[in-house]
Formats: structure tokens, C-alpha cells, sequence
């Protein structure tokens, strides 16, 4: 590792609670597999991305298992799984089938995602409220195999609220609109989006202490440091804009790049 990225690394092994209040960085690599896909060939590994964005000071790595498995396949889930020495936060589905097979890998978090087959990616949050019966229990399910899990929530109230009472241990708060506003160059929509976005952070941690805020969806260098100076605010997950980096700069360049970009 280098002086660099020893410097801007803060894993949670370290920091469990993440006192720094700084934010910690996730990285989705889900677009590695998403390129490796289009030709049906071994390469590239999302594995190697995953190991590389680590030795880059990356506190976690992303994966999403679709339903159609467009991107990361099941022996991806089974061999980042076994090689990460941070910890894996697996994006799913809240379905039988995914269920199971986050109780054979056993990753340190699940994200319940809700998921359409037609999207390009996660378009909303998961209507909790809608479903707090069956979430609740599902909730309980992981939680009873030792993995922690996180609710991906707009950031309403009443999502909040409801997120609470599934007993989730954590959220990722829909960070999608922001990031559009920005893109659009609507910054008033944009200023409204964060104002909203840290409403939600203030109603979380009132509501539950304990519970972590995270945040992500469109998240780039350029729109990233007002949510990461959002105080509350434990780890941002980010993938597109940092795999679209890593292009151009290399995985670890880019990790540096989103961290110092979070962290300036
Ligand atoms: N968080 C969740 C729950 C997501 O579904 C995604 C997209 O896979 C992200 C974060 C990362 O979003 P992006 O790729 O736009 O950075």
C-alpha cells in the first residue's frame, strides 16, 4: 500500500464505530462484472477490482446479486467473499432464493434493495412502510445468521420510521435525486434534495441512536463532499462514477480521488 493510501485508509477493523466522523467510502464494482459480461469472457475480475480499491484504502466492497444476475454472478458473491479483508456489504432483493444464499456467505452487511428487472440500476427506495410485516421478518432471518443488515430508503419520515421498526442496523438513504438536480444543473432542486437528505440523517439518529446512516446512488467527486460533511453520516456507497474513474486513472488513483474528493 502506498504512503497515500495508508494515510487516507480508515477500515472499520480499525474503527468500528467510525468516530472519525469522517465518512467511510464503500465501492460498488458491480460495472467490472457488467464489462466482463458483454464479452462472456473471465476478465475483467471484479475480484481483483475489489482487492485493489481494498489496498486503495476502501473501507468496504459492494456487490449487487440481481435476480438476473446481469453483473455479479453467484461465484463472484462465494470468491470476493472469501478474499476481502474489509468487509463485503451484499445488495440484494428481499427474496427467498437471495436468502439463502446470504446465509451460505455470510457477509458482513446486506443491503435490502428493491429491484425491477427492466431498471438500468436501483431506481427508488424500498417502500418499508409498504411492507413492514414481511421485512420484519425477513430482517430478523439475517440478523439471526449473524449478518447485519441495512434498509436502501428514500429519505422520508415515514420510511424512517418504519426502518426502525423492522429493527434494521443501519440505512442507505437514497442519495439518486440529488445527484440528478446536480447533473441537470438545478441547483435550487439540488440544495432542496440535500436539505432533505439531512433532515433524514437528524430524524434517523433521533428516532434511533444506535442505527447507522448511510447514504449513496449517483454520488461523484464533484457532488460528494456536501453529503460527506453531513454529520451522522457512517459510509457512502459509490460506484459509477468511480469505476468511470478508474478508466482513466486506475482503481487505486480513483479510491484516493473519491476519498480526498469526501474528505477535502
Ligand atoms: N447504493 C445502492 C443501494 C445502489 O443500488 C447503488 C447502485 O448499484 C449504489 C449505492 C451506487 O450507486 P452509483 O453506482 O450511482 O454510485
Amino acid at each position: 500500500m502506498t504512503n497515500k493510501a495508508q494515510i487516507l485508509s480508515t477500515t472499520v477493523e480499525q474503527n468500528p464505530q467510525n468516530t472519525s466522523k469522517k465518512p467511510l467510502l464503500g465501492v460498488n464494482v458491480d460495472h467490472v462484472a457488467t464489462l466482463r459480461q458483454a464479452r462472456g469472457v473471465s476478465y475483467p475480475s471484479p475480484l481483483d477490482a475489489a482487492l485493489l480499491c481494498e489496498k486503495a484504502g476502501a473501507d468496504g466492497i459492494t456487490i449487487h446479486l440481481r435476480e438476473d444476475r446481469r453483473h455479479i454472478q453467484d461465484a463472484d458473491v462465494h470468491e470476493i467473499a472469501k478474499q476481502l479483508t474489509t468487509r463485503m456489504n451484499l445488495e440484494m432483493a428481499a427474496t427467498t432464493e437471495m436468502l439463502e444464499i446470504a446465509r451460505q456467505v455470510k457477509p458482513y452487511w446486506v443491503c435490502l434493495v428493491p429491484e425491477k428487472r427492466a431498471e438500468l440500476t436501483t431506481e427508488g427506495g424500498l417502500d418499508v412502510a409498504g411492507q413492514l410485516a414481511s421485512l420484519t421478518d425477513y430482517v430478523s432471518q439475517l440478523q439471526a445468521a449473524g449478518i447485519k443488515v441495512s434498509l436502501f430508503i428514500d429519505p422520508e419520515d415515514t420510511q424512517i420510521a418504519a426502518a426502525v421498526n423492522c429493527g434494521a442496523d443501519a440505512i442507505e438513504l437514497h442519495t439518486g435525486s440529488y445527484a440528478e438536480a446536480g447533473l441537470a444543473g438545478n441547483t435550487d432542486k439540488a440544495d432542496v434534495e440535500l436539505k432533505r437528505i439531512k433532515n433524514a440523517v437528524t430524524t434517523a439518529k433521533r428516532m434511533d441512536s444506535k442505527m447507522l446512516v448511510n447514504a449513496g446512488h449517483g454520488l461523484t467527486r464533484d457532488n460528494v463532499n456536501a453529503i460527506a460533511q453531513i454529520e451522522g453520516i457512517y459510509e457512502l456507497n459509490i460506484g459509477h462514477a468511480l469505476i468511470a474513474d478508474a478508466l482513466f486513472v486506475g482503481m487505486e488513483q480513483a479510491v484516493m480521488m473519491m476519498k480526498a474528493a469526501m474528505h477535502q
